[in-house]
């Protein structure tokens, strides 16, 4: 799906759902190929928590405190991170066999971050620019649903 059309499903699913999270995870996996796990962490406090997600398995990292991984470091940037070979990246936390790459982008509201989308990719580094806008935008346009 081209990323424009996909932003627009996003505006009318935020409009129609009564589960908005749970509906912009399940739509985000099953609308593009190379997103093979997608989930929605949520800030407490040190950690993140596993909010929403869609995927062929869990995960066993249901919390990860702030720092920790790649999803620990964005949180703690506030920037996008993006691993094109997770298996050469230290902060690395392994969830499943077959993820090559991941994006990481947080969610802000008032300039903090307050959670983060996590996408996990079964094809080498397959997040682009586009993906990071993208999801950038996603994460704007989620932030009042966290
Ligand atoms: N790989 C992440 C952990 C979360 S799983 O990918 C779902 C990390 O390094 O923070």
């Amino acid at each position: 799906m081209d990323y424009k059309k996909a932003e627009n499903k996003i505006k009318e699913i935020i409009q129609d759902s009564s589960n908005v999270l749970q509906d912009i995870v399940d739509f985000l996996c099953d609308s593009f190929e190379h997103y093979s796990w997608v989930g929605i962490y949520i800030v407490e406090g040190n950690n993140l928590i596993l909010g929403p997600w869609k995927g062929p398995h869990a995960t066993e990292h249901t919390k990860i405190p702030i720092g920790h991984g790649v999803c620990g470091s964005a949180a703690e940037s506030g920037r996008t991170e993006v691993v094109d070979d997770v298996h050469s990246d230290d902060r690395y936390l392994a969830c499943f066999v077959t993820t090559k790459s991941e994006i990481v982008v947080p969610i802000k509201k008032d300039g903090k971050t307050i959670g983060k989308i996590d996408i996990d990719s079964d094809k080498p580094a397959a997040f682009t620019q586009d993906d990071s806008m993208f999801l950038e935008k996603v994460a704007e346009l989620i932030s009042p649903y966290v």
